[in-house]
């Protein structure tokens, strides 16, 4: 069998490994210096395979994309409030910007430290859009969705909000908590961004539903309307996954707690409470924990480790490896991540 890179697994049999192989979505497989074994042989057949991980793109090129989507948006907002409402070619110019940064991340295979660094400068109502588009993509790409249908979910990712630039400015960005009839408006979101994206005769109609149903829940308790499982389309299910990761990652942002290990947990609950889907989120789970490997945490005692295993059921609580020595971080109540 030949890789898609172009070796073969069975040359590597008793050889020593002089770099790291890492799984299609970017888990490490096997480590540099391991010695081959037939055993060795079968697990790589299950995957196709990675030489090694894919360079990362340095983040300074992604920041000219997102500004440029940034910029594209302004100008739908001032549409939108001038009571004009974009054109078509408005909202497809801004979907093709968004585009072509989702091409370049399907490529890449460390989506989830790119969020959280974009997170880290920018706490705005782009900056969700585009991370839940990523995030809607990415997610299509761990389940095995073809390459299309994941743009589509990253469109709808992308323009989910499109209707909280209806929402006046002082209700959207309140520091505060949201009045009765100010949250009571806010939640109108999701039919304002229907009534502006039906305009459009381009837009594919899940986008459209995903912006209609992206907070309903599965056991009824959302909005607006309250439907159930059911009713809900399998995209817009993600949708709503990558959404409420996103969120959760956001006020992570302000709190203790900033790895995504720790909205691995909260998340976790959500499919538990039978609000999200458990079969969209393990796996995203897995994809998450797996791009944790192998990463630097940093301590609550100021100390840096690395992930090294995780043991089921406990995201936040892995096997780290701190100066040489193992830590298991599940016997040691004094230690936490942060
Ligand atoms: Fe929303």
């Amino acid at each position: 069998m030949e890789t898609s890179n172009g070796f073969e697994i069975k040359n590597l049999l008793d050889e020593v490994l002089l770099e790291n192989i890492y799984g299609e979505i970017g888990g490490l497989l096997l480590s540099k210096g391991t010695k081959v074994t037939e055993k060795h042989l079968l697990l790589l057949q299950k995957h196709r395979l990675y030489k090694k991980k894919q360079e990362k793109v340095p983040v300074q090129q992604f920041e000219q994309l997102v500004d440029e989507v940034k910029l594209n948006m302004d100008h739908l907002r001032n549409l939108i409030q001038s009571g004009e409402g974009p054109a078509t070619e408005d909202i497809d110019g801004t979907v093709e910007t968004f585009s072509t940064l989702l091409e370049e991340m399907l490529h890449t295979h460390y989506l989830v430290e790119f969020i959280h660094l974009l997170r880290g400068y920018n706490h705005s109502m782009y900056c969700h859009s585009i991370n839940v588009g990523l995030l809607a993509g990415m997610i299509g790409r761990i389940l095995g969705f073809p390459h299309e249908v994941n743009h589509i979910l990253g469109q709808m990712g992308f323009l989910h909000d499109i209707g909280k630039l209806n929402i006046e400015a002082g209700i959207l960005n309140k520091p505060t908590k949201l009045s009765a009839e100010e949250y009571a408006e806010m939640k109108k979101h999701p039919i304002y961004g229907y009534q502006i994206l039906k305009k459009n005769k381009n837009i594919n109609r899940f986008v459209l539903l995903g912006t209609l149903l992206h907070h309903e829940r599965l056991d009824g308790t959302g909005y607006p309307f309250g439907l159930e499982e059911g009713q809900l389309p399998f995209c817009v299910q993600i949708l709503a996954v990558a959404d409420t990761y996103e969120a959760m990652t956001a006020k992570r942002a302000y709190s203790r707690g900033k790895s995504p290990l720790h909205v691995v947990e909260e998340l976790k609950k959500e499919a538990f409470q039978g609000k999200l889907n458990a079969v969209i989120i393990l796996p995203f789970i897995d994809y998450i924990m797996r791009q944790m490997l192998n990463q630097e945490v940093l301590l609550n005692n100021g100390q840096l480790g690395k992930v090294i295993y995780y043991f089921e059921g406990h995201p936040t609580k892995p096997l780290i490896l701190v100066d040489n020595q193992c830590i298991d971080l599940r016997k040691r109540k004094d230690l936490f991540i942060i």
